[in-house]
């Protein structure tokens, strides 16, 4: 089927791409490339550059596109993910993620589209204290970030419910990793997440990695997430937009590993495979001190299970971001 995804050219959404070519789709990219690269969408895919905010343009390509076999569902990536900029900059999170959302959604019933799938996230828990997060826990988000991408959920249901549509949300856990063929991954400057900074670390790049706290009420004291590969991750998205299609209903979904590691963990299977200096620093402000998926439910729905663990991940980011320094 024909697949158009807002966001392509970014780090998750580049990944959703070689997995749907994979699987056998057609693919569209719509990237406004304010974060995303255009040598990280796939020759295959078909390019064209606008913005989510930019409903004129998100229909003129859908309604071009339709000459050659009209868009089945569309995949939504495009948003802003970076919790502590989204407390110091909350406007501007409400404005991509939220008013970005409308548009597109508006994009798509006009062009006649009525499949989506749509990126949220585990900060929509908020500070779920001991045990798993179900997808029927309690929504507190604790920061701006997670709060734009509740609403945003919620338009999607409320949307999708009046004109007629499915969707597929998901709630990502921390993802990170790279395609197994090395030719994408995480390649931002500006990084504050605990696995590129530690390749960053581990590479050279800086002098060693802050681990923030060590005094949270867990076993070793330092904060639990669970990671999750990013072609898992993707994977899922192929199977989500396929289920959605052929079964004509709406999910909503964790995806995460449904496994806990805590930062010392981390910090102690990449030791394993390469040197790198750490300290211990002062707790960073937001952090919940522990954040795992049940993933039961994607695992039931999708058929889907993910195949890699803690070890790839960091493997396959190392090695990504080792060949983009060597190739300057
Ligand atoms: N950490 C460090 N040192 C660092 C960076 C991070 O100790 O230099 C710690 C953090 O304090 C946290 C853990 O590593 O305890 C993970 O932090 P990340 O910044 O990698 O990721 P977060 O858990 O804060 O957030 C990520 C995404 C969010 C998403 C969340 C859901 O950025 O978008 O996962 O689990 F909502």
């Amino acid at each position: 089927m024909k697949v158009f995804v807002a966001g392509g050219a970014g780090y998750i959404g580049s990944h959703a791409v070689y997995e749907l070519l994979r699987a056998g789709h057609e693919v569209v990219v719509y990237d406004n490339l304010s974060t995303g690269r255009r040598a990280a969408v796939h020759p295959e895919a078909r390019f064209y550059e606008g913005d989510i905010l930019d409903r004129a343009r998100v229909v003129e390509v859908l309604e071009a596109e339709r000459e050659t076999g009209a868009v089945a569902v569309a995949l939504h990536f495009a948003a802003k993910l970076i919790v502590p900029e989204s407390v110091t900059h909350p406007l501007a999170y409400y404005h991509n993620n939220v008013e970005g959302l409308r548009q597109m959604l508006a994009g798509l019933i006009e062009a006649d589209v009525r499949h989506v799938v749509f990126s949220s996230t585990a900060a929509v828990y908020g500070e779920p204290g001991e045990g798993e997060c179900f997808e029927e826990s309690a929504t507190l988000p604790i920061n701006p970030y997670g709060e734009t991408k509740l609403a945003a959920e919620r338009m999607i249901q409320w949307v999708a419910a009046a004109h007629g549509m499915n969707f597929c949300v998901f709630r990502y856990f921390n993802v990170a990793g790279a395609d197994a063929s090395l030719e994408i991954g995480l390649d931002k400057d500006q990084l504050t997440h605990l696995v590129p900074l530690i390749m960053q670390t581990a590479l050279g790049q800086r002098d060693r990695l802050s681990i923030f706290g060590s005094d949270y009420d867990t076993p070793d004291g330092t904060c639990i997430r669970d990671y999750i590969h990013v072609s898992d991750l993707a994977r899922a998205h192929v199977l989500g937009a396929e289920h959605i299609v052929k079964h004509q209903e709406s999910l909503l979904l964790n995806l995460g590993s449904g496994r806990g590691y805590s930062v010392r963990e981390v910090v102690a299977e990449a030791e394993a495979l390469f040197p790198f200096a750490y300290e211990y620093a002062a707790r960073r402000p937001g952090d919940p001190a522990r954040l795992i998926a049940n993933i039961q439910k994607a695992r039931e729905q999708l058929d889907w299970q993910p195949r890699l663990g803690l070890r790839e991940i960091l493997q396959s980011d190392y090695a990504y971001r080792k060949k983009l320094l060597e190739e300057g």
